[in-house]
């Protein structure tokens, strides 16, 4: 049961959060605590639980510079604790096997339905064509992405998503492997500066009741 306090708390989170573009460089996040906000950011749900994502955390700030001019030179890249590379598994079924074996060991799936789900994952998944592949990775990657944001934000950290880069380029230079989609990089550190205010479309203009409005 979540009490009232937490809900005004994340609330507050939710509210406080903003795109920070200026950091302190002088903060470092340790890995310890990189851990816990990764392995909270994937409690997010994901399309039959098959969790797409993959994180590369770049820390070290010799790969921020090589990275600053693949982003297009956004300052965030050199001066936050970290950027997160928040990567999508084309072959991300693959895991289906362990994913549901684990979650049958734990007790809480059957062996009927676990055979069920490995058969999805084998079959179904692995049959979409890359386009629809490329959306399921984007869909969980961006719940995952948004969660960990937030929980930054709780944690006291500030972050900025970044579309902002040459993924191409960026693939090249890390590393990184082909059956890897870049989803966002995720800059995450304390700001230096307050972030941009931002404003939202008139609730009216983006949610209807029963039926669109044109
Ligand atoms: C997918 C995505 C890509 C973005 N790319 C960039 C980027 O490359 N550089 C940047 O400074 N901000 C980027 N942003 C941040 C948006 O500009 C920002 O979220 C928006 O202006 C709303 O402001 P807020 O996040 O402070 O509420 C991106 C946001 C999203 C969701």
């Amino acid at each position: 049961m979540i009490s009232n306090l937490s809900i005004t708390d994340f609330q507050t989170v939710v509210k406080e959060r903003h795109s920070v573009r200026y950091y302190d460089p002088s903060v470092t996040i340790s890995r310890e605590e990189m851990r816990e906000i990764l392995t909270e950011a994937t409690l997010a749900p994901s399309s039959s639980n098959l969790q797409p994502w993959r994180f590369l955390v770049i820390d070290e700030q010799e790969l921020k510079e090589k990275l600053h001019p693949i982003a297009h030179n956004q300052a965030q890249v050199l001066q936050a604790s970290a950027v997160i590379a928040v990567l999508g598994d084309m072959k991300w079924y693959e895991k289906g096997e362990a994913i549901y074996t684990q979650a049958h060991e734990a007790g809480i799936m059957p062996e009927e339905i676990k055979q069920q789900f490995i058969t999805t994952a084998n079959t179904m998944y692995r049959n979409l064509d890359d386009a629809k592949k490329k959306s399921i990775l984007d869909i969980d990657g961006g719940l995952v992405s948004m969660q960990l944001m937030l929980i930054a934000k709780s944690r006291g950290y500030d972050t900025v998503p970044m579309g902002g880069f040459n993924r191409e380029q960026f693939k090249q230079e890390f590393n990184i492997p082909d059956h890897y989609e870049s989803i966002m990089l995720i800059a995450i550190g304390k700001a230096a500066k307050p972030a941009f205010p931002s404003v939202r479309l008139p609730l009216q203009e983006v949610a209807f009741w029963n039926k669109i409005n044109n």
